[in-house]
């Protein structure tokens, strides 16, 4: 074999290495995404969780991390005994979302406000798996919509769930809502 075959024959190797590897990975991680198990809670059940949470996650220092750790330091600061979700990855708590039920007297509707929500992972899905399970809440409880104050790099994610900008609320431009869909609540 020549040279320029040796190359050749490299280099489709190293295609088909990648285009396989990627099918085989891409299951697997769907597979990871689909084991997600949520849970609902309240803040002060998950307190110790949390806090570990924050030292396994701590030394990452990507953007996406750091403001999940905020978050984090947001729900043990501030959230004493709010209703959550607790997304788990076997015993390590994987995310969070912190949401308060409300009746709006004007309007005559129940709402769920979405507090916080942050994966502490990189693991995809659970943003996805967490909103699904407050889906279902808002549904139980007969509630009209969800809503959020969306941070400005989580919008497309939002709206890839349904949410859409609500343009009622002209002084809070990052509001997001989603419908609670009628025929199935
Ligand atoms: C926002 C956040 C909760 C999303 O959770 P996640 O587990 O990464 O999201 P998922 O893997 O469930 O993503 C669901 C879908 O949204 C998409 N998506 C997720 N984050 C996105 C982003 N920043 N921009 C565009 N699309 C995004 C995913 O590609 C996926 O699309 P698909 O269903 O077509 O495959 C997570 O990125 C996070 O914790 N960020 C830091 C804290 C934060 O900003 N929280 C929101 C405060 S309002």
């Amino acid at each position: 074999m020549n040279y320029q075959t040796q190359r050749l024959v490299q280099a489709v190797t190293t295609m088909m290495v990648m285009v396989f590897g990627a099918g085989m990975i891409r299951p697997l991680m769907f597979q990871l995404a689909s084991h997600v198990r949520t849970e609902r809670t309240t803040t002060d059940k998950i307190i110790d969780d949390l806090e570990r949470t924050w030292h396994r996650i701590a030394p990452d220092i990507s953007m996406r991390m750091q403001s999940a750790l905020g978050i984090l330091k947001n729900i043990m600061g501030y959230y004493y005994e709010e209703p959550c979700i607790a997304a788990w990855d076997n015993s390590n708590l994987i995310g969070v979302a912190v949401y308060e039920s409300g009746y709006d007297k004007d309007r005559g509707i129940r709402y769920i406000a979405l507090k916080e929500l942050a994966s502490f992972t990189h693991m995809p899905g659970v943003g996805k798996a967490l909103v699904a399970e407050v889906i279902k809440v808002a549904k139980e409880e007969n509630a009209d919509n969800i809503s959020v104050a969306s941070a400005p790099e989580a919008r497309k994610f939002y709206e890839g769930l349904g949410f859409r900008k609500d343009t009622r609320y002209m002084g809070e431009p990052s509001l997001m809502v989603l419908k609670v869909p009628k025929a199935e609540k």
